[in-house]
C-alpha cells in the first residue's frame, strides 16, 4: 500500500457481530493470533461510530460523545487503548500522522455485545479513509486485528464470516463466508446487564488454557466448524442453533473452571436460556449465545422475532432488548465533529 500524505477526515459506521463458533484463547495473544478458527454473523444495528481526523500534531485526541451529544475527552484506560491501535496503526500504514478521533457506540458498551468489535473496527476503517487509503477486505481486517480485539478482524466485512486460525502472523485475517442476502436471520439481544463486566476478553483470552476443557473444545471445534459453514451454506436453522448454543455453553465453561474462575453470567442470563429452551419446547425454534458477557443473543428466523422478543421482554430480569439481525458490514456516515 502507498500511503498518500492526504490530511483528510472520514466518519465510518461499523457494526458489531456475534460469535457462533467463539474466538477464546490466543496463540499469540500481543499479536492477537488465535488459538482457534471462529465464524461470525456481523450485526445490522448495533453500531460504533467514529469520526478521524488526520491532524499535524504530535498527539492524537481521543474523543467520546455523550448522552448530551456534546464531545468529551475519553477515560483514560479507553484512550489509552485507541491511542496504542492509533500507533499500530500508524506502524502499518506507514504514515506519521497524528489524529482527533471521536466515537460513540449506539448500544451499551463493554458488557459482551461486541463494542471493542465494532469500535476498532470503525477506527481502522475511519483512519485509512482519512490518510486517503482504501484498503482490501483483507488488509482491512488485518488493520482492525491490530487494536489487540481480535473479533474487530471480523467487524470490518458484513453478513458471514470466517476468521482462519491458520495464516501466518502477519496476514492472519478474516474472510467473507456469505453475504446477509443470503440468509437474513434475526438476533434479538435480551439484556440482563449493562454495566461494564469486571473481568474484559483479553483477561479472559489470557487465562483460557488453564481451563481443564480448553483442550478438549480444541479438539470438538473441527466438527463445529464444519457443521455451522455447512449450516450457513444450506440455512439449516435447526442445524445452526444446536451447535451455537453448545459452543456458548463451553466458552462459559471453560471461563468459570480458568484459574482464576471468571463467570460472566448473572441469575438474568440463566432466566433467557431457560425461557429459550422452553421457547423450543412450545415449538419456536430459538437458539441462545452470549459473548464474553451476561447478556443473551437470541437467535431465529425473521417470522419468529416478534414472538420471541415478547417471550423475553416478559421476563422480570430481561431490562431491555435490542432487536437486530444480520448486516451488510460497515458504511460513510456523517462527521460527529
Ligand atoms: O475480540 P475480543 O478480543 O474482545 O474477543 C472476543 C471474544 C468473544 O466475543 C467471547 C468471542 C468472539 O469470537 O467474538
Amino acid at each position: 500500500m502507498d500511503p498518500k500524505p492526504t490530511v483528510g477526515k472520514a466518519s465510518v459506521l461499523a457494526p458489531a457481530n456475534i460469535a457462533f463458533i467463539k474466538y477464546w484463547g490466543a496463540r499469540d495473544l500481543a499479536r492477537t493470533v488465535p488459538a482457534n478458527t471462529s465464524i461470525s454473523m456481523t450485526l445490522a444495528h448495533a453500531l460504533s461510530h467514529t469520526t478521524v481526523e488526520a491532524r499535524d500534531q504530535a498527539t492524537d485526541e481521543v474523543l467520546l460523545v455523550d448522552e448530551a451529544g456534546e464531545l468529551r475527552p475519553a477515560p483514560e484506560g479507553f484512550a489509552t487503548r485507541v491511542r496504542g491501535h492509533l500507533e499500530a496503526l500508524r506502524g502499518r500504514l506507514g504514515s506519521d500522522a497524528h489524529f482527533k478521533v471521536a466515537t460513540r457506540n449506539n448500544f451499551p458498551s463493554a458488557a459482551g455485545l461486541a463494542s471493542s468489535a465494532s469500535g476498532f473496527a470503525a477506527l481502522a476503517l475511519a483512519v485509512s479513509r482519512a490518510l486517503g487509503l482504501e484498503p482490501s477486505l483483507a488488509e482491512l481486517s488485518v488493520l482492525a486485528r491490530l487494536s489487540g480485539s481480535g473479533s474487530a478482524a471480523r467487524s470490518v466485512m458484513g453478513g458471514y464470516v470466517e476468521w482462519p486460525a491458520g495464516p501466518s502472523e502477519a496476514e492472519n485475517h478474516a474472510v467473507p463466508l456469505a453475504p446477509a442476502e443470503h440468509w437474513p436471520l434475526a438476533d434479538v439481544i435480551a439484556l440482563v446487564e449493562v454495566e461494564a463486566k469486571e473481568v474484559s476478553s483479553l483477561g479472559g483470552h489470557a487465562r483460557a488454557a488453564s481451563s481443564p476443557y480448553f483442550e478438549r473444545r480444541q479438539e470438538l471445534l473441527p466438527a463445529r466448524l464444519h457443521a455451522v459453514r455447512r449450516a450457513i451454506a444450506e440455512r439449516n436453522f435447526e442445524a445452526l442453533g444446536e451447535v451455537v448454543e453448545e459452543e456458548a455453553i463451553d466458552l462459559h465453561l471453560i471461563a468459570m473452571s480458568s484459574k482464576p474462575p471468571v463467570f460472566y453470567w448473572n441469575p438474568g442470563t440463566v432466566a433467557v436460556l431457560e425461557r429459550v429452551r422452553r421457547l423450543r419446547r412450545e415449538g419456536l425454534p430459538a437458539y441462545s449465545t452470549m459473548d464474553a458477557g451476561a447478556n443473551v443473543h437470541v437467535l431465529c428466523q425473521p417470522e419468529h422475532q416478534t414472538a420471541v422478543a415478547a417471550a423475553l421482554s416478559a421476563l422480570p430480569m430481561v431490562s431491555g432488548l435490542v432487536e437486530d439481525g444480520v448486516g451488510s458490514g460497515p458504511r460513510t456516515t456523517t462527521h460527529l465533529f
